[in-house]
C-alpha cells in the first residue's frame, strides 16, 4: 500500500473511533430538527428467487430467507463475492424487487415499495448528461412539494457536503470518475434520507479516490445521522468503513459481527469455509 492510502486509511479508522465513541453526540444529532433520523431496518426470513436462473447447487437463484436488523444511525457494510445476493438485497429495499417470502419493516413500518426516505447509489452514476451537475442533483426534489428556491438550496447543501459547490453550473461529462460518483452521492443526500444504500459505490475508482470518497461519507454520515448500508467486495473497505460487517454467502447470512471484533481472516475464513 502507497502512504497516501495508509494516511488515508488511518483517518477513516479515527473518524471510526470517533464515531464509535461519540453515542451521545449520535444522541444529539437524532434530536435536532436540522438532521434526518436514522431508520430502523427489519427483515424477517426475507426470500427472493430469480426465476429460471439455477443456482450450482440447484436452487433458483437469489437472496435469503435472510433475518436482519439494523439500528437507527448504524454503519453496516455488506460483503460476499459476487453473486451471493448483495445487490438483490438492496433491490428488495429499495423497492425495485418484491420479495417472495417474509417481511421488511423501516422504523417499524411495512416495507412493500419504493419510499421517499430511502435512497439507493448504485455503481454506475446513472446521471442525467442534459442537466447540470445542481439538475441532477436536485432531481430527487422536485416530486417532494417543495419551493424552486428550497429545492436549489437543498440541492446546493448536499453539493456542498461532497465539496462540489462550485461545479454547480458544469455539467457531467466535463467530471472525473470521482466527481461524477460524489454527484451521485449527493443526489442521494439531497432527499435527506433517514436510509442510505450504497452498491459497490467507489469500487470504479482508483484507490486514493475511494479511501478520499470514503472518508468523506464518514464525516457525512457523522454530521447526518442517517443509517448506511453499504455494499462491497472489498473487505478492507468493509473494515475500516462499517462499524458491522455482514457477510452473505450463496445468498445466505454468513457472519454478522462488529468490525472491532473482527480480522480481515476472520471475514475471508466466513466467506470460504462451506
Ligand atoms: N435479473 C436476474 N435474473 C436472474 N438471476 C439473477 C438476476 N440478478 C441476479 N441474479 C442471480 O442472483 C444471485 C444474486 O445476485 P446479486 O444479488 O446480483 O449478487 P451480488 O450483488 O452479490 O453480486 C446470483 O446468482 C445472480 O446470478
Ligand atoms: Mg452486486
Amino acid at each position: 500500500m502507497n502512504d497516501a492510502v495508509n494516511r488515508s486509511s488511518t483517518a477513516v479508522k479515527s473518524v471510526v473511533q470517533v464515531r464509535h465513541a461519540s453515542s451521545s453526540a449520535q444522541d444529539a444529532l437524532m434530536n435536532s430538527s436540522q438532521s434526518p433520523v436514522g431508520a430502523a431496518l427489519s427483515l424477517t426470513n426475507v426470500e427472493y428467487r430469480y426465476a429460471g436462473n439455477r443456482a450450482g447447487d440447484g436452487q433458483p437463484a437469489g437472496l435469503g430467507p435472510l433475518t436482519l436488523s439494523i439500528q437507527p444511525g448504524e454503519f453496516v457494510c455488506v460483503v460476499g463475492p459476487s453473486g451471493s445476493g448483495k445487490s438483490t438485497l438492496l433491490g428488495l429495499l429499495s423497492g425495485f424487487l418484491k420479495p417472495q417470502q417474509g417481511q421488511m419493516t423501516l422504523s417499524g413500518r411495512e416495507l412493500s415499495g419504493p419510499v421517499p426516505e430511502l435512497t439507493l447509489v448504485q455503481q454506475e452514476h446513472a446521471l442525467f448528461p442534459w442537466l447540470t451537475v445542481l439538475g441532477n442533483v436536485g432531481f430527487g426534489l422536485k416530486t417532494r412539494h417543495l419551493s424552486r428556491q428550497e429545492q436549489e438550496r437543498r440541492a446546493l447543501a448536499a453539493l456542498k457536503q461532497v465539496g462540489l459547490e462550485e461545479y454547480a453550473p458544469r455539467r457531467i461529462h466535463q467530471l472525473s470518475g470521482g466527481q461524477r460518483q460524489r454527484v451521485s452521492l449527493a443526489r442521494a443526500l439531497a432527499v435527506q434520507p433517514s436510509l442510505l444504500l450504497l452498491d459497490e459505490p467507489f469500487s470504479a475508482l482508483d484507490v486514493t479516490t475511494r479511501h478520499q470518497l470514503g472518508e468523506e461519507l464518514l464525516g457525512i454520515w457523522l454530521t447526518q445521522g442517517s443509517t448506511v448500508l453499504f455494499v462491497t467486495h472489498n473487505l478492507d473497505e468493509a473494515l475500516s468503513l462499517g462499524q458491522r460487517v455482514v457477510a452473505l454467502r450463496g445468498g445466505q447470512l454468513a457472519l454478522d459481527a462488529p468490525a472491532q471484533d473482527l480480522t480481515l481472516q476472520d471475514l475471508k475464513a466466513s466467506l470460504e469455509s462451506a
